[in-house]
Formats: structure tokens, sequence, C-alpha cells
């Protein structure tokens, strides 16, 4: 009998023996092994040097009986392939800023295995490895939210300088939207065909834009990319989209198998708007995993109980886990997710 996998069962909205659990951002630093690497090697170093992705990626899968490895990488890395200059501080800083359509026309165009080979390496060497025939999702940013960094040149909390870009150049905000979202289906396809078994976009920031901007901006270049990769694998595609609880109604037509919520909403809710077509991925608040064992397992409760009235529900948190999260708490929420929903 051929494995499997409850991760792959969820997206396809198929029957799962129980639910499948990741934990966004699961490779990182509130590991004590991810710490002690991360105290010789710096951040960029161990994305660039597959041995090290690999053995990051796989380090809470050794730990926890997570259903699912995400690639160890960060959303800038395709774009310093693509010659952007920028460093991580720990958010990334990029050194000139994108801001006319003259730096929109000389950014090139991102052929994966000459401009990130490495990634494409260390997906060849997790394969192999993952235990209890875990599966891999390869990711890259949403394309707004990649232009949010680009516009901006920093991290920043409300990312005005990239907002009032899409109102006072319009056009040049669409142009570099298209530009990222053909260069994140090539670098997805690539990492699909190196051996991610599902393809996973984040927009971080999509909670910023009102419905009408993200239509036109955001989801605009996001339906390019999803298009695009329909055509080129037929992997599971995931869209992540933080504080999207107002832009739901828009998604419910996005070609995609799941949707990827933050915590701010309930699952049953945002799966009446999303409708059949689609799976859910979430949405523990990340908080929440600093309360006492008993109460952890009652949040989680009601995010699998909210889960069941979608077709399709893949565990996770709302958001990436924090640094300061104690391990246990994530050992003690897989092991409650699994004995919650196993079927008999
Ligand atoms: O386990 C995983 O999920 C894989 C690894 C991963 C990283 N970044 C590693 C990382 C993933 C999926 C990302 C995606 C990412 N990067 C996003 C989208 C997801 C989200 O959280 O909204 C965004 C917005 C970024 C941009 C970015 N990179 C920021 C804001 C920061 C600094 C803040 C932070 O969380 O550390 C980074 C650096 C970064 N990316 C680190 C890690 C482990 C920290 C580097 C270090 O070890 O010092």
């Amino acid at each position: 009998m051929t494995f499997q996998s409850t991760f792959l069962a969820a997206c396809r909205r198929q029957p799962v023996a129980h639910t499948p659990i990741w934990v966004m951002r699961q490779a990182g630093r509130y590991l004590p092994e991810y710490r002690e690497l991360r105290s010789k090697v710096d951040f960029e170093a161990l994305t660039r040097t597959p041995e090290l992705a690999a053995e990051v990626t796989l380090q809470p899968l050794r730990r926890f009986e997570l259903d699912a490895a995400i690639l160890f990488s960060d959303i800038m890395t395709p774009l310093q392939g693509m010659g952007v200059d920028l460093t991580f501080e720990p958010g990334p800083v990029v050194r000139d800023p994108i801001r006319t359509d003259a730096q929109i026309d000389a950014l090139p165009q991102l052929i994966p295995e000459r401009d990130v080979p490495f990634v494409l390496e260390s997906i060849r060497l997790i394969r192999p490895q993952l235990p209890r025939g875990a599966p891999l999702i390869g990711f890259a940013g949403g394309p707004f939210t990649l232009l949010c960094y680009l516009v901006s040149g920093r991290p920043s909390k409300e990312f005005g300088v990239a907002r009032s870009f899409l109102y006072s150049q319009p056009r040049s905000a669409e142009r570099l939207l298209d530009h990222l979202g053909d260069a994140m289906a090539a670098y997805l396809a690539a990492q699909a065909a190196a051996g991610a078994q599902a393809l996973m976009l984040f927009e971080s920031w999509a909670g910023l834009l009102a419905p009408a901007q993200f239509s036109r901006f955001a989801l605009r270049a996001v339906r390019r990319t999803m298009s695009a990769l329909r055509q080129r694998t037929d992997v599971p595609l995931i869209y992540y989209v933080n504080q999207g609880s107002a832009l739901m109604g828009t998604l419910s037509d996005l070609d995609v198998d799941v949707i990827g919520v933050d915590w701010r909403s309930p699952l049953g809710e945002v799966s009446k708007v999303l409708g059949p077509g689609k799976a859910v991925q979430g949405n523990l608040d990340p908080a929440a995993l600093f309360a006492p064992p008993e109460e952890l397992k009652h949040h989680a409760d009601e995010v699998l109980r909210q889960g069941r009235a979608a077709p399709g529900h893949i565990f996770n948190l709302g958001h990436g886990i924090w640094p300061e999260t104690p391990p246990e708490a994530i050992a003690r929420l897989v092991d409650h997710v699994h004995e919650r929903t196993a079927n008999p």
C-alpha cells in the first residue's frame, strides 16, 4: 500500500486519517538546535548552503510529528538572484528601493537554475531525507508583499511608501507586479520540478489593502502566477493571506487548492465565503502557544471545530511562530491535533 500524505489529501479535499498539522516558520529561532547552528553561520549562508538549508528544514520534523516540511529560505532570496542588493537585519533591507520605471525595466527575468541553483539543490537534498513520508512545501512571496519590501526598502508597519506608490504610479506598480508574478511562477515551477510537493505563496501584507486595491494590484498578479503554475505542475497550490478577512470574498474564484487564513476570523465563516472549492489552512493565534497546556488544547479544539466546516483543513498557526515560543508547546499541540482527530 502506498503511503498517502494527510497534508496532500487535505489540500485536495480528500478524506484524511487525521487532521494534518505544520507550523508557519517551523524552522527557526524558537528551536535551540537552530539557534546553535545560527550562532556559527549567518542567515544568508544558511539559505545558500544546501546541506545547511536541508538540515534546518528537517530539524522541526525530527523533534515533532509534523505532517509537512517547508523549505528553509526567505521570500527575498529569489530577488537577490535577480540582482537586487539587500541584506537581512534581520528583516530585509534593500539598498536602492525601487521607485522608477527605469529600475523596473532593469529587473532581469529570473532563471531559477542559473540564479538560485542552491534553492533547487536544497530541495533535491531534502526530499529523500524526509521522515514519515512527510511532503515538502516550496514557497515564494506574493508579488504585492515583495513590492512592499522593494519599494519601501525595509520592514514597516504600514508600508506607506509602498501603498502610496500604488496610487501615485499605478501603471508602474502594475508593471512591477506583473514582473514579480512571472518571476515567482518560474521560481515555484522550478521548485516543483526539483521535488517540492506543494507550493505556497505568502501574502503577508495583503491586509494593508482595501478590497478594490487588493483586486486591482495584489490579486491580479497572483492570478497570473497561479494560472502559469496550473499549466506547469499539478502539485497543490496554497495562497496565504495575512489579515485578509475582508478580502475572502474576492478569493473564491482564485484557482488555488488552499487558502491560508490568519487567526482573526473563524475558519467556519471563512469557508462559507470561500465556498466548497477551497480547503483552508490555519489558524491558531501564535500567542495561544503561551496558554497553560489544558487551555491550549481548548483553543486548538475550537480551531478544529471551525475547520470541520471546510471541505479540507490543514491545521496551522494564523501567522509565523514567535521566537520566544517554548518548543514543548508545539510538541503538545501536534500530539493533541493528531489524537483528537484520529479516525479509528
Ligand atoms: O520555517 C519556515 O517557515 C521557512 C522559513 C521562512 C523564513 N522566512 C526564514 C527566515 C519563511 C517561509 C519565510 C518567509 C518570509 N520572510 C515572509 C512571509 C511569512 C511571514 O512571516 O509573513 C516574510 C514577510 C519574510 C521577510 C523577512 N525575512 C522578515 C520580516 C524577516 C525578519 C523577521 C523574522 O521573522 O526573523 C526575515 C528574516 C528571516 N527569514 C529569518 C528566518 C528564520 C530570521 C533570520 C535569522 O535567523 O536571524
